[in-house]
Order: structure tokens, then sequence, then C-alpha cells
């Protein structure tokens, strides 16, 4: 099908002060992201993580970097290795750190450093419940979420857990910063919508750039 709209240069999307939806951002390199996801996942595979409170995660998961972010019946944390596989977790791809870093810069955020990147499969009625992104240890700096594959409803809140959302449509190649006021900020996923996208079939994955030590 011929796409009137692909040729459209990435424009941004204030959310709130401190955020932004960068539309498009990284869609002309999806196909490089995804290879590159493929590579990690070959190493490191998604995995269902288990909650504190026992409950078996939607989203399945895996990180690149440093760090990687997961829980198990001890907690939520960062760690150099992953408890389920007993390895390191795969360096973070050089395209994954330029983009990251160029794309905080383009919102505002200039000094962006990312040690960790959480990489979410979700598959359709996969879901994130409203948290805060908050087992960072240096809330200067902010986070950068790439989304790509299926559309995702985001949810973006305020400070509470009950506060009012805002509700945007994430689509393939978009990219979302949010810091300095919002870093707290609570936001979610609602229930993945089952479709079939040329690029991921039938997943939507997302990356989220942090530094999660100083
Ligand atoms: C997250 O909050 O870690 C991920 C959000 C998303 O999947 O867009
Ligand atoms: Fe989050």
């Amino acid at each position: 099908m011929l796409d009137l709209f692909s040729e459209e240069a990435p424009w941004l999307e204030p959310l709130a002060e401190g955020a932004a939806i960068l539309r498009r951002r990284a869609r002309d390199e999806a196909a490089a992201l995804l290879a590159l996801v493929d590579d990690i996942a070959a190493q490191n595979p998604f995995h269902h993580r288990i909650t504190p409170g026992g409950h078996r995660m939607s989203v399945a998961m895996t990180n690149c970097g440093d760090f990687g972010w997961s829980t198990d019946a001890r907690g939520y944390q960062y760690s150099e290795y992953d408890s389920v596989s007993g390895q390191r977790w795969p360096a973070m791809p050089d395209r994954f750190h330029q983009l990251a870093v160029a794309c905080a810069e383009e919102a505002g955020f200039p000094h962006f450093q990312p040690d960790a990147c959480l990489i979410n499969r979700y598959a359709p009625e996969a879901k994130l419940s409203l948290h805060q992104d908050k087992d960072e240890q240096d809330m200067r700096q902010p986070i950068v979420s790439v989304s790509l594959g299926l559309p995702a409803v985001f949810q973006f809140g305020g400070f509470e857990r009950g506060d009012a959302v805002q509700r945007v449509l994430l689509e393939h190649g978009d990219v979302v910063v949010w810091g300095g006021p919002s870093r707290l900020r609570y936001h979610g996923i609602l229930p993945l919508k089952a479709g079939s996208h040329p690029a991921t079939g039938a997943f939507r994955y997302n990356l989220t750039f942090r530094r999660a030590f100083r």
C-alpha cells in the first residue's frame, strides 16, 4: 500500500512540562532496532517476571546495558546480573545509546547517560498498570521510551495514582521522553488490542532507557 505519510518528518508533541512525544522519531531505524532486539533476546530471552506480590507480569521483559531492571520475590531492582539466567545482561548496542541520547536532547535533556535499557514485549491483553519509575538513583536524568510495532494507549498521569490521566496512542517509532518536573509522573499502558503489524506481527515492543545509578 502506498503510504502518503511515510516521508513525514518527526514532530514534537508536548505532554506536560518536561515531557513530550517525539512522533515517528525512530520509525526510519525501526527495522534495525528490532533486529538488535532479536539479538538481545537470543542471548537473554523474554521472560514473564513475578512481582513481589506473586503476580506473573503480562508483559514479557529482558534488558540490555550495564544494569537491568527486574522483579522477583525480593522486590524491584536494578542489577548487573539477570536473576533468572544468572548471566550478565547483553551490552547496550551503540545504536540504542545514540538514539536515546539524541531523543533526550531533542526533548530538552542534553546530558542523558543511560546505563540501562528495559525491553518490554506486549502480546494482546498485556498491560502495565499505572506506576512511577522510581528505582533509579538520579532523578535529574529523564526516561526515554521507544515504541515499536502494534499501537498501544499510553496513560500519562500526575504524581498520585488517582490523579487524572492523559491517554495518547503510541505508534510504531514514537518516542516519549519525560524528566525534570515530570520525572515522577504515573504512567502505564492499557491492555494491548490484538492486531498484526508488518514489522512485529502480533506484538508491541518498548525500549525504556534509564540511568539507574549515579
Ligand atoms: C514502562 O513504563 O516501563 C513502559 C511503558 C511503555 O511500554 O510504553
Ligand atoms: Fe515505567
